[in-house]
């Protein structure tokens, strides 16, 4: 049964270790002959989070900008796959960012089941992902019907790019993809 996968890349750095792993997430999903979309924030105005909660009244942001479209996106697919860089050992500010901005859709019905995580760091120890892991659980108990299926750590990476001689990264990523 074909599902609908949304993964968002937060990283804004060209050549981004992250968006590369993201990549092959894509390809496996792809061939397993499911639905894919990808966001990359870097192409994306995306302001902070107000916090004037008027989204739990209206389901709708008062900000005007690109997240409007992409909160929807993220109602709607089945499954949600984040890609971040490790930025002092938690999430990027910006997937934060992204994370906050979806508060219209709490409370509310929303189709996402599975979410997963995708991490890039120059420190390649095991518990490198955790508080970054640890912050994204935060907003998926919040999203109870949604639970943390997987995270990828991509550990010992800090140059552009440098993911890509990293073949056992990219294979578990496409074996990511293609498993969910
Ligand atoms: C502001 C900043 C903070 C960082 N903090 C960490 C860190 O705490 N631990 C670590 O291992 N790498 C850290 N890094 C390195 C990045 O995680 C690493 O370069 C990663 O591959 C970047 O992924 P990207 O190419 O997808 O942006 C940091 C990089 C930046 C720019």
């Amino acid at each position: 049964m074909p599902k609908k996968v949304l993964i968002i890349s937060s990283s804004l750095r060209q050549g981004s270790n992250s968006e590369i792993l993201a990549r092959e997430v894509e390809k496996g999903a792809l061939n397993a002959g499911h639905n894919v979309e990808f966001l990359c924030l870097k192409d994306k105005n995306i302001q902070f989070c107000r916090g004037c909660l008027a989204c739990q009244k209206t389901q709708k942001c008062v900000i005007r900008d690109d997240m409007n479209e992409m909160i929807g996106q993220v109602k709607n697919a089945d499954v949600l796959v984040f890609a971040t860089p490790v930025y002092y050992y938690e999430m990027s500010g910006q997937m934060k960012t992204f994370l906050d901005r979806c508060n219209p859709l709490y409370g509310g019905e929303y189709r996402f089941r599975d979410v997963y995580l995708l991490t890039t760091s120059y420190d390649d120890s095991p518990d490198v992902s955790e508080r970054s892991t640890s912050g994204l659980e935060g907003w998926i108990v919040c999203f109870d019907k949604s639970h943390l299926a997987g995270v990828l750590s991509g550990g010992g990476v800090n140059d552009p790019k440098e993911v890509s001689n990293h073949r056992e990264l990219l294979d578990k990523a496409y074996q990511l993809g293609k498993n969910i």
